[in-house]
């Protein structure tokens, strides 16, 4: 039997690397194979991809040779970081280097690198419209991906760039769903003003770059953005009103504000968010809609993907 060429994914029981490993075993003609990576193969999610047809292996993030390991006689890979579990900027660097050494050692035909903006590009630390975090960020989430796209770079690796959006499954996930304020009205509070915010389900990330993975050498060394659709905070509350069947009110939110919640990471968030609104027509431009539909046609949009978790939402 011919062995089909292995994708080997980083975050494969997660949100993008789980996406990219359903797209793929969901799709009986795919011309690829899952390997998908894991620090825990015996976890639910590991044994059910496990089930699903993947080769299931174990590895980390934090350990460059088990990296090796797993991507070693693979065709791709893809790699994505996990910043939301140590919030550490350094370290996320360091894994997302780590994967990118490992694939340089595998010689790999085809790396995707999930990044995103390096903030400090447009706005430098010495530039006092928001404040500088860590000592030397402006988002420190964004600016650690975005700084480790050189380390890719100067390894000559055949990779893709792919800029991700925010996902719309933060609606449920990431407290950022719609509130019930004093007088009883559902209140969607975002500190975007009037400006258009590329999202997209989480799990499309991963679909769109299986289209990536299947158009193959053609974005090697090219920068990808994927949204499903560039949206204003007044047409997230539209849709979610229309499928939590109660008016959603969008309320903008000053980021100075949004910086001073007590809630965790408000100050990084709120520097995203004021780089998403001040910088939101070269954040937009970045992230094509249309050619994401391309790579995924299946892609939701923001309505379908409401309707879809319309019973997930939380109400904050
Ligand atoms: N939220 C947003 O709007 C948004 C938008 C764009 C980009 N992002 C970025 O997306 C990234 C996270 O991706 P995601 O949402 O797909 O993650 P996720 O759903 O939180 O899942 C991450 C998976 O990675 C694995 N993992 C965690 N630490 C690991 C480590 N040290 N080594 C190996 N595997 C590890 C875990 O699997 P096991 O437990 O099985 O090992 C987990 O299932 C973050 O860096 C975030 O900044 C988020």
């Amino acid at each position: 039997m011919i062995r089909k060429p292995v994708v080997a994914i980083a975050g494969a029981t997660g949100a993008q690397g789980g996406g990219l490993a359903r797209a793929i075993l969901e799709d009986r003609d795919s011309p690829f194979a899952v390997r998908a990576l894991t620090r825990n193969p015996d976890s639910a999610a590991a044994r059910e991809l496990a089930r699903q047809g993947a080769e299931v292996v174990a590895a980390d993030a934090d350990d460059p040779e088990s990296l090796e390991r797993a991507f070693a006689g693979a065709y791709a890979a893809y790699c994505v970081t996990f910043y939301w579990q140590h919030f550490s900027p350094e370290r996320e660097t360091a894994q997302a280097t780590a994967m990118a050494r490992a694939a340089a050692h595998a010689g790999l035909g085809h790396v995707i690198w999930s990044t995103l903006e390096d903030t400090r590009r447009f706005v430098p630390l010495d530039d006092g419209r928001m404040p500088t975090l860590m000592g030397r960020y402006k988002v420190p989430h964004f600016d650690s991906k975005g700084e480790a796209d050189a380390v890719f770079e100067e390894l000559g690796l055949p990779v893709t760039y792919l800029l991700t959006s925010f996902y719309w499954d933060n609606f449920i996930h990431f407290g950022s769903g719609p509130a019930r304020n004093a007088d009883g009205r559902l209140v969607l509070s975002l500190p975007i003003g009037s400006a258009r915010l590329p999202g997209i389900a989480a799990r499309d990330i991963g679909g769109c770059a299986y289209g990536i993975l299947k158009r193959g050498p053609e974005f090697a060394g090219r920068r990808v953005g994927v949204a499903s659709g560039h949206l204003t905070g007044e047409e997230m509350a539209a849709g979610l009103s229309e499928a939590m069947g109660e008016r959603v009110d969008y309320e903008p939110l000053p980021h100075a504000v949004f910086r001073s919640l007590d809630i965790p990471h408000a100050e990084d968030l709120g520097n995203m968010f004021q780089f998403n609104t001040e910088f939101s027509r070269e954040f937009c431009e970045a992230r094509d809609p249309r050619l994401a539909r391309e790579l995924n046609p299946g892609m939701l949009t923001f309505r379908q993907w409401a309707e879809a978790n319309r019973g997930r939402i939380p109400v904050q």
